[in-house]
């Protein structure tokens, strides 16, 4: 898909498709909507009238118009109120546009959109983006690829002539959360540890960033137990990946990024029971995916930032070797955990991994995690939980979140809680009660940073999804790599 950023408007643009987003307060037609009624001799206001359309967020309506003129189908989108118009409206009108013109069958979509708080170069980066995202299939394991194969093959901005380098940072960042998705979408017999490794290889090649793989000799050299004891059973050798990327002249912050990754999670000997989920474990590395895509998208980007892209990969399986229920690790702190429970394994691999990051000398450390179902309970499938003792940081990544449109809400961090985790014979057990599951997590987590910024997201809810989303076919979502990125950009 091609994408054009163009000096053409509604009334000058040829194609197959023009798709015009209009808001409440544009109704009654006016203005060049009001010439393009005329042009078509009134069948976009019989169009509105027939459809009862008035601008409300989400609505559409199709006219067929013809082979002769100069565009052959007209959409509209609604925006609802000029006031409530965000990136995120254009994000999902331009995803609507765009699964309009595929249902259509058009190979050319002209989209003509208002400018966001007078941002073209914002504006032109969410239609972009909500154009590529919307109509991405993964036809990678099926046996008919064409299946879904996509008609649209130009996409032209209308009235945003100039905007070439937002429409290429769209792309750039599209390109990291498709990575993501394909990521999570693999099977866990596809995506393990070791071709983890191996995508991080690859970005470091394309993108020219440093890439260390720590094996498993080396992290019992850094004594990272909690890790170790975590990916004892499986057959396949555990990968620590550290990517790095720095930037040219002197940066103007250093940050790490850390992902939990583990490509399945059987649960351990706690093994996970029917209706627990299990199939779906592959889901399990999406904070590895959104690290690794956010990666692919800082290397492309290189903002003047140092960034450190971490994850302690492997999976939670069974054997002779496995971790038991009782057992007392010891993590790269030297902190000692009495593993009650060895379905909270993503918590164990992260202790280590944000003792690592720490030792880099970071000013700020985010984790993002598919931690835990009760974040589900808590949040639902849309939201994910952000955790953090630090408000300067919740509140940079509540605004990046915000600009991407990924949603989060902030939990507290109840200190007390962390009572729930004492154990008799260890410094802290790995689980406590249910209630306030995910607090425990995080509080957990925080016994592995000393001081650094950090804030921990949730992300077991919105890495997937059943249903079709507002720029997503159902499956993985690829949360997590936009809010990453924008949240590096920022501090740029
Ligand atoms: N990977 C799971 C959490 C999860 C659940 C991710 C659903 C995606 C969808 C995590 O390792 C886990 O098993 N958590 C346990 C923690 C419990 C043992 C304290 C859980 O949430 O049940
Ligand atoms: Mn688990
Ligand atoms: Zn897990």
């Amino acid at each position: 898909m091609e994408f054009q950023a163009s000096d053409k408007t509604c009334l000058t643009w040829s194609g197959d498709c023009l798709v015009i987003g209009v808001c409440e307060e544009s109704l009654p037609l006016a203005g060049m909507m009001a010439e393009l009624n005329e042009r078509l001799t009134g069948l976009l206001q019989d169009l509105i009238d027939e459809t009862e359309f008035t601008g409300k967020d989400g609505a559409t309506a199709t006219l067929r118009v013809g082979k002769q003129g100069p565009v052959h189908k007209l959409g509209l989108v609604g925006l609802g109120s000029v006031e409530s118009l965000k990136p995120e409206t254009l994000r999902k009108a331009a995803a609507t546009a765009a699964r309009l013109a595929r249902k259509e069958k058009c190979s050319s979509l002209g989209l003509s959109l208002p400018v966001w708080n007078n941002d073209p170069a914002l504006t032109a980066q969410a239609l972009t983006e909500g154009s590529i995202l919307a109509l991405q299939e993964d036809s990678r394991f099926k046996s008919d690829k064409d299946e879904k194969a996509n008609p649209v093959q130009q996409v032209h901005l209308l009235d945003l002539a100039g905007q070439e380098a937002a429409v290429s940072k769209a792309q750039a960042i599209c390109e990291g959360v498709i990575l993501a998705r394909e990521l999570v979408a693999a099977p866990p017999n596809v995506v393990t540890s070791v071709s983890l490794a191996e995508t991080a290889a690859e970005i470091a090649q394309s993108c020219g960033l440093t890439l260390e793989v720590l094996e498993q000799e080396d992290c019992e050299k850094l004594g990272m137990g909690a890790y170790l004891g975590v990916a004892q059973a499986s057959e396949i050798p555990p990968k620590f990946i550290h990517l790095t990327y720095k930037p040219e002249g002197t940066p103007k912050r250093k940050l790490a990024i850390v992902g939990k990754g583990l490509t399945f999670d059987s649960g351990g000997l706690n093994i996970k029971g029917a209706g627990s989920g299990i199939e779906m474990m592959k889901v399990d590395m999406g904070g590895a995916a959104a690290t690794l895509g956010a990666a692919k998208v800082i290397g492309r980007l290189k903002p003047e930032v140092e960034v450190h892209f971490i994850s302690a990969t492997t999976e939670n399986m069974i054997s002779g070797r496995a971790l038991r229920p009782g057992d007392i690790l010891t993590a790269s702190n030297g902190k000692t955990i009495e593993v009650n429970n060895t379905d909270a394994e993503g918590r164990l691999t992260l202790a280590d991994a944000l003792v690592f990051a720490e030792k880099l000398g970071v000013d700020a450390i985010v984790d993002l995690a598919t931690l835990t179902g009760a974040c589900i309970i808590a949040l639902g499938d849309d939201i994910a939980g952000l955790f953090t003792p630090d408000d300067g940081l919740a509140q940079e990544i509540s605004q990046a979140a915000e600009f991407s449109g990924e949603k989060l809400w902030r939990l507290p961090m109840e200190e007390k809680y962390f009572e729930g985790l004492k154990s008799l014979a260890a410094d802290m057990k790995n689980t406590g009660p249910r209630p306030g599951g995910s607090i425990t997590a995080s509080l957990f987590l925080k016994q592995f940073v000393n001081g650094t910024p950090w804030a921990h997201l949730d992300v077991a809810g919105p890495v997937w999804i059943e249903k079709e989303g507002p720029y997503h076919s159902p499956g993985a979502t690829g949360y997590g790599v936009r809010t990453l990125v924008q949240w590096v950009l920022a501090s740029s």
